[in-house]
């Protein structure tokens, strides 16, 4: 097994670094979602995976399940990408099916986290001996360039974490992965669907909290990293859908006036009662602005699956 390094804990800390002066000096003050995945957003994420409110993991699990042959089939792939992999659980299906139809030589998992990285790579190394795994410790906006030349590959972004991106960073993000493969080579996106606004707002502010709990601990992050003193449980969790972008917005409001020193930036703010910061936009999308944004970037849509109740989809499409 390979693991490359493209990104190291000293970039990650210049990045938070950046984003906290940029975001927090802004008006509104706002976070990326980035920052919720040290160990304890994790572990917090893998719970929300796992609420009855949060469909999209188990809808997205229910159309891999259905159609994980049908992919190896129509794609062939040699080499699967995986990015965001995390803990890779829906991955193994896919690597099942590719592995059954016979075409699988390689597996190059991409994630920010090298931790959580090399302990899936290491276990998906240990369970498909000839499989030679790449894995590679890196962003899927700035690292797509690590990916090991080669042809016939797919690459998965699966869990609706393109809906994360802003519209711009999406077009971005699409054309460069572009850039990185053949004619022929294959990407499968997971996507959210628009649905009715009960549906979604439960699925962002569960009644257990568990989603309250992930939001605010991203300031955790900030107190610990950047030695911030942010009353972390004077904040309230706020899901909002925004029903003309149709995304989520996840926010923390203040409870009363404060005043919140940052001082690994020697940055000093104020919150004002009520104040929102935005912590995280969830896209939700449409099979037209999915087929209208991967042609864009050069991919034509090959399949579109969905769950039985329509909630999520997996879009298989190949660049033209
Ligand atoms: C991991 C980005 C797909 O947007 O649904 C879950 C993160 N945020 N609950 C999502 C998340 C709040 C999740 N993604």
């Amino acid at each position: 097994m390979k693991t490359d390094i493209r990104l190291t804990e000293a970039d990650l800390a210049r990045q938070l670094r950046a984003d906290a002066l940029h975001g927090l000096t802004s008006d509104p003050k706002w976070l990326p979602p980035k920052w919720f995945y040290d160990a304890t957003g994790s572990k917090l994420f893998e719970r929300i995976t796992e609420l009855e409110e949060y469909y999209p993991t188990r809808a997205e699990r229910a159309i891999l399940v259905e159609r994980a042959s049908e992919i190896a089939r129509i794609t062939g792939a040699k080499t699967l990408v995986e990015l965001g992999s995390g803990s890779s659980e829906k991955t193994r299906l896919l690597l099942d099916a590719l592995h059954g139809h016979g075409t699988l030589a390689r597996f190059v998992p991409l994630d920010v986290s090298e931790s959580a990285l090399r302990e899936a790579a290491h276990a998906i190394d240990d369970e498909y001996p000839g499989i030679d795994v790449h894995a590679i410790v890196g962003d899927f906006t700035s690292h797509l360039d690590g990916i090991p030349a080669g042809d016939g590959r797919m690459v998965a972004f699966l869990g609706g974490t393109i809906g994360n991106l802003m519209p711009a960073e999406r077009a971005e993000f699409f054309a460069r992965l572009r850039a990185v493969l053949h004619h022929g080579e294959w990407l499968l996106l997971g996507t959210d669907l628009v649905k009715d606004r009960a549906t979604l707002i439960d699925a962002y502010d569960d009644a257990a909290g568990v989603t309250a709990e992930f939001n605010r601990n991203v300031l955790r992050v900030l107190n610990r990293e950047l030695d911030a003193d942010f009353p972390v449980d004077e904040f309230d969790h706020v899901a909002v859908w925004d029903d003309v972008n149709e995304w989520i917005e996840m926010r923390l409001r203040a409870t009363r006036d404060m005043a919140v020193r940052v001082r690994a930036l020697g940055l000093d703010l104020t919150f004002a009662r009520g104040e929102q910061m935005r912590t995280e936009i969830s896209a939700k999308f449409r099979r037209e602005g999915v087929q209208e944004e991967l042609e864009q970037a050069g991919f034509a849509v090959s399949e579109w699956w969905t769950d039985r109740e329509s909630r999520f989809a997996l879009t298989l499409a190949t660049a033209t």
